[in-house]
């Protein structure tokens, strides 16, 4: 007997250790038009959490331990559902079907060519009028322990802003206790097309956005980037960083060299909003990019399996936009790094190819790993 109620004491305890991070389902208010929106949320026992809503499957918040242990979100965001609608600002939202721009908001497949809508000057930005980051996406499944995650869908109509096929597309965030949270992207398509899925998530790792990030340190293991036309969209070259405020294979403060006048490419983009190329093998997951705050001593790896991420710092931001905790987000106060094929690679055959075929899988898998020092 005594025996009995030993195992079964040991039992619970093992169960609990196995299964200490939880996925918890619930509620997200509605939007202006009645739709309910749901969120879940991602909680490990190092207090870390990350929720995840279905309105663009998009990462509404990361709560993230500083070095004192103070738990803080790291990520802009609204509090309000209908806020990602109208006040649209890309703010942690799942990108589709091709995240960052194709030029002159066309291209070219298999001899047609696909028009869609200019929303960014003469080019197509982020999937069009209403990309994924504007749909409501199916949550599939919600598992808790050992690890915690959620899987949801999006099933994007064939033609849906001008793009070929059908495109079944899923997105899963798991966190684990390591405090790693991954997202994994997937496609499959009914017809040949071409898709780009990304995170676009705002980080400040000062936390709950209470200084900008002039001051992070940022690492970027790339050895080259993609310079672009004053439209933004890459002009071809894989330009060296060595010798260019475009170099971060060492750690460098983020403003330290963004007002730099002279150099062209800054001033197009008004600070950094590039393709870098990641060394090492596209497929691989390897290391991309090391972010530091050194005042709250947070530090954010990047781990991604795409050829290229874009590292943008918020440079478009205008004080317009009035995010979670009531404040106002100004151009420097994030930094986004998002995992992806390079940008206008449709039109662009020396690029890493972003067709999707029917029977292949697409994916796109990236990892957030916070750490301390
Ligand atoms: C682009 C920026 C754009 C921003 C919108 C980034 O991925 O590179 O040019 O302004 O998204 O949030």
């Amino acid at each position: 007997m005594k025996t009995a109620r030993l195992a079964a004491a040991c039992l619970t305890l093992f169960t609990t250790a196995a299964n200490a991070a939880t996925a918890t389902r619930g509620e997200f208010g509605a939007l202006a038009d009645g739709t309910k929106i749901e969120a879940v949320t991602l909680a490990n026992d190092k207090g870390m959490s990350a929720r995840i809503i279905t309105l663009g499957a998009t990462l509404q918040a990361v709560i993230v331990p500083d070095k004192n242990g103070r738990k803080e979100d790291v990520t802009l965001g609204y509090d309000k559902a209908q806020d990602y609608l109208t006040r649209p600002n890309y703010f942690g939202v799942s990108v589709g079907r091709y995240a960052n721009r194709i030029a002159k908001a066309s291209f070219v497949l298999d001899g047609k060519t696909y028009k869609l809508a200019a929303n960014d000057g003469p080019n197509s930005l982020h999937g069009g009028t209403r990309g994924f980051d504007k749909r409501v996406w199916t949550i599939e499944n919600v598992t808790s322990g050992p690890d915690a995650r959620v899987t949801l869908s999006y099933i994007s109509a064939d033609g849906e802003e001008g793009f070929p096929g059908q495109l079944r597309a899923t997105v899963t965030y798991t966190l684990n206790e390591q405090n790693e949270l991954q997202v994994d992207y997937g496609a499959t398509t009914s017809k040949p097309t071409v898709v780009n899925l990304t995170n676009h998530a705002y980080f400040n790792l000062s936390g709950n956005a209470a200084r900008d990030v002039m001051g992070h340190l940022v690492t970027l293991k790339a050895e080259r980037f993609t310079p672009v036309d004053p439209t933004l969209i890459p002009t071809g070259e894989r330009r060296p960083v060595a010798g260019t405020p475009f170099d971060f294979r060492k750690p460098t403060a983020i403003g330290a060299r963004i007002r730099d006048a002279s150099n062209a490419q800054l001033r197009i983009g008004r600070g950094y909003d590039h393709n870098f190329i990641v060394d090492g093998k596209a497929g691989d997951m390897r290391t991309a990019a090391i972010v530091e705050d050194p005042v709250s001593g947070r530090v954010m790896e990047v781990r991604a399996t795409a050829p290229g991420i874009q590292f943008y710092t918020g440079n478009f931001m205008d004080g317009t936009y009035f995010g979670k905790n009531n404040r106002a987000y100004r151009q420097g106060d994030a930094l986004c790094l998002e995992p992806g094929t390079f940008p206008n690679a449709p039109n662009n055959p020396g690029f890493p190819s972003a067709r999707l075929n029917p029977g292949q899988a697409y994916f796109n898998s990236m990892v957030f790993a916070f750490r301390t020092r």
